[in-house]
């Protein structure tokens, strides 16, 4: 009997995004994996810049459609239109620049308003690159952080440096990789595509613990509470943060953190 020739598949079509602050790493990051090299001097992304490139994933062929945008406000403009029938986005911070972390919620945002009220943030995959991790002198926003901030959206998370080329090509593969998933599931993310492996309320401690001003305030208790208040609040972020079952990054030293803070309120509490 002869054997049915399988037909091959069509190539596969998909368009992704690079989205961050200016002078992050973006059109960096993407000219590593692209042409294998890194150039130093910078030299601001006007608008928008478009590239196809063609990539193996697993058995299929996949050409990519690249709009690296530019990341300075002057360029809204340009780049407002572009967000539309995106099926990734590569979302890019510099570890030694604060704002630009604090950036990504108003990246976010920006595309959410653009997609309009039908568009579906859902459906789309992200990865953010926490990039120049080669410069480790400036460094200033820590692993557990940014990755606590990718992973409590169900984003992917990748320590990346376009200098140096670590971390680019295992971002790239992880991320098309997902995007083929999504396509493979008529365009919605499957469901267990990331399972994250904490809740929300734990990762919403372990920023407000980050942040809090003093020892009173990471307990969540008054100024002057008692000894018992002291122990009550402490017992309840215990549970929720003990590294025993908490697989939130950053929640062993979140954990450390409250242990010495609440040491610290008893032995001036009578
Ligand atoms: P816009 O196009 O303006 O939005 O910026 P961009 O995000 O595309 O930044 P770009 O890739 O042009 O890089 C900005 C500067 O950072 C350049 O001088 C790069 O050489 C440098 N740079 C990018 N990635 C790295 C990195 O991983 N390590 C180091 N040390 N420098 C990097
Ligand atoms: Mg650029």
């Amino acid at each position: 009997m002869e054997a049915k020739r399988r037909e091959p598949r069509k190539a596969l079509r998909i368009k992704v995004i690079s989205m961050g602050n200016a002078e992050a790493g973006k059109s960096c990051i993407i000219k590593r994996y692209c042409e294998k090299r890194f150039v130093p001097k910078y030299l601001a992304t006007i608008g928008i810049d478009y590239g196809v490139t063609k990539v193996q994933v697993r058995d299929r062929e996949i050409k990519v459609n690249i709009f690296d945008m530019a990341g300075h406000p002057f360029f809204y403009e340009v780049r407002n239109e572009f967000y539309k029938d995106t099926q990734g986005v590569i979302l890019v911070y510099d570890v030694g620049q604060k704002e630009s972390f604090d950036a990504l919620d108003s990246w976010l945002a920006e595309m959410k308003q653009e997609l309009g009220p039908h568009g579906n943030m859902e459906n789309i995959v992200f990865v953010v690159c926490a990039n120049k991790i080669d410069c480790s002198k400036l460094r200033c926003v820590d692993e557990s952080e940014g990755r606590l901030w990718s992973e409590s959206r169900g984003f992917f998370y990748f320590e990346t440096s376009a200098q140096t080329g670590e971390g680019i090509n295992e971002m790239f593969q992880t991320f098309y990789s997902a995007i083929v998933d999504l396509c493979d599931n008529g365009g919605k993310r499957p469901v267990a595509s990331m399972s994250i492996s904490f809740t929300k309320e734990q990762a919403d401690t372990i920023r407000r613990i980050r942040s809090s001003k003093d020892s009173w305030d990471m307990l969540g208790v008054k100024p002057g509470a008692t000894r018992d208040e002291v122990n009550k609040a402490y017992r309840k972020l215990a549970v929720l943060l003990h590294p025993d079952k908490c697989m939130a990054p950053g929640s062993e030293d979140a954990f450390k953190a409250v242990v010495n803070a609440r040491t610290a309120l008893l032995k001036n509490i009578k």
